[in-house]
């Protein structure tokens, strides 16, 4: 690890968008005989490693799986030690994004975590909220279902109150009022820990990403395995729903509106 991605490995067709859900932490403690916290630790390496080669490669936007809805049901003492993590990390990290010009933003219901790391959280906002580089999402007490339910919710206050006629909800305007309203769709998600599911990540956003499983346990996630990553998504061939044949043709024969909105 530390070790910075080749360029050779990384095709000109880079995403401009990744998710990553940092799964397999509990497991690499438990293969060392650690309690489950010590994986948690383990995994801020890879973290700041992504958080590095994302900006160094110029990609505009890196969303993180952190915590979930459904992670508030491990042991108490799992959710005590995952939260206190989150507010150290957030403390020692935040001059080293200042310094690498990235942009964080925490993303999901965050009025179900304490005061202390609420306004910790507004305070790092605040802190890189101009900066224009990577824009840094970290999704804690983040759930794909809530995060269209809160949307449906707002657009519908907006309706209840005359602000909003019911025929201007179309999926543009669905889409700003998620957590990444504003944020082109991810390209890429990026599962490690052998898993392949989606586990309530982000539901709407992630129709038509690239999915990349990795056997790989989060801590030891590393810059090969995100070249790998890189390398697998520029060779794929995004559709869109279109035919392979409509790709390669000139632009006027293209028809159909999916195309010009891809990203
Ligand atoms: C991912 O690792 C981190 C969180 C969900 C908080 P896990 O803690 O799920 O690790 P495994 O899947 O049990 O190995
Ligand atoms: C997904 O991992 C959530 C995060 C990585 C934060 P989980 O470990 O919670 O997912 P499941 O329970 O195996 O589906
Ligand atoms: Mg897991």
């Amino acid at each position: 690890m530390g070790r910075a991605v080749s360029d050779n490995a990384v095709s000109a067709a880079l995403p401009r968008h990744i998710a990553i859900t940092m799964d397999g932490n509990g497991r690499w403690a438990a293969a060392r005989g650690l309690a489950r916290p010590a994986g948690h630790k383990a995994g801020l390496g890879p973290v700041r490693l992504c958080v590095r080669e994302c900006s160094r490669l110029g990609i505009e936007a890196l969303t993180l799986f952190a915590f979930s809805s459904e992670n508030w049901s491990r042991p108490a003492e799992e959710v005590a030690s995952l939260m206190g993590l989150f507010l150290e990390t957030i403390d020692r990290e935040v001059n080293e994004l200042e310094r690498q010009a990235v942009r964080l933003r925490i993303i999901g219901n965050r009025q179900a975590l304490s005061v202390r790391l609420q306004a910790q959280i507004a305070a790092a906002e605040q802190r890189t909220a101009g900066n224009t580089g990577l824009k840094l999402q970290v999704a804690v007490s983040y759930g794909g279902r809530w995060d269209i339910v809160q949307a449906a919710r707002a657009l519908a206050g907006q309706c209840a109150s005359g602000a909003l006629p019911l025929a201007a909800i179309d999926e543009a305007r669905f889409a700003a009022a998620l957590e990444l309203g504003g944020l082109p769709d991810p390209d890429l998600l990026i599962r490690t820990g052998a898993e392949r599911r989606i586990s309530n990540f982000l539901l709407w956003n992630l129709a038509y990403a690239e999915l990349y499983f990795s056997d790989r346990l989060w801590p030891d996630f590393d810059a090969e395995e995100f070249a790998a990553a890189l390398a697998f998504f520029a060779g794929r061939e995004r559709r869109f729903g279109h035919t392979g044949g409509q790709l390669g043709a000139p632009a006027p024969e293209r028809s159909g509106a999916a195309l010009k909105a891809a990203p």
